[in-house]
């Protein structure tokens, strides 16, 4: 039952936002749950989901409406929608490669083998924070919004920053031209720690 009650307060707060009456109500009742787990409401809300393995598809995927495993017609990628897209590595080198818009951060890396250690681990499904990227301050305002499923993951990324996104939830657009995100020094991924979470109370 704890598990339907965490997922209607995450729907709540998805569609009205945190401040929702209802979604509070909801997460008061869970709290009792909360605390004889000793876990915060994130963690709480976070081994639900991957307890059920819920496949959270990248947003960008969503958007274009078919899949990743998508490849282009011949003659159907023109250097109209392409994007030349730098990642400062972990160790300072500058990768650069060319993105087609409506790649998601995490396909850009992967589809062109970036040698970003442990990037994408849960294959963009919102489980583990592995895609964490830094963007400058412009570029950061003009993202697309962040949604609230983002945010929990974002919390327990390490050397969090102001701008800081997940790269699997930003999708290139044309206007990225140019872009420049930067890899955290450290990586943190949350499906290991509940695993050793999990260990340790054993
Ligand atoms: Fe795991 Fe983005 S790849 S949260």
């Amino acid at each position: 039952m704890y598990k339907c009650l965490i997922k209607l307060s995450l729907h709540q707060r998805t569609a009205q936002g945190t401040g929702s009456r209802m979604a509070h109500g909801i997460l008061g009742l869970l709290r009792p749950l909360q605390s004889r787990l000793s876990t915060s409401r994130t963690r709480l809300v976070l081994l639900c989901a991957v307890t059920e393995q819920h496949q959270s598809p990248a947003r960008c995927w969503a958007e274009r409406g078919f899949s990743s495993t998508h490849q282009d017609a011949p003659g159907e990628s023109s250097s109209e929608n392409q994007v030349t897209v730098h990642f400062i590595n972990r160790d300072g080198e500058r990768l650069t490669t060319t993105a087609k818009e409506g790649e998601s951060l995490l396909e850009v890396v992967v589809n062109h083998n970036l040698a970003i250690d442990g990037f994408g681990a849960c294959e963009g499904t919102l489980a583990c924070s592995t895609c964490h990227l830094i963007f400058d301050k412009d570029t950061f305002q003009k993202l697309d919004a962040i949604s609230d499923e983002e945010l929990d993951m974002l919390d327990l990324a390490y050397g969090l920053t102001d701008t800081s996104r997940l790269g699997c939830q930003v999708c290139v657009k044309k206007w990225m031209d140019g872009l420049t995100v930067r890899v955290p020094m450290d990586v943190s991924d949350m499906r290991r720690q509940l695993e050793v979470g999990k260990q340790s109370k054993q």
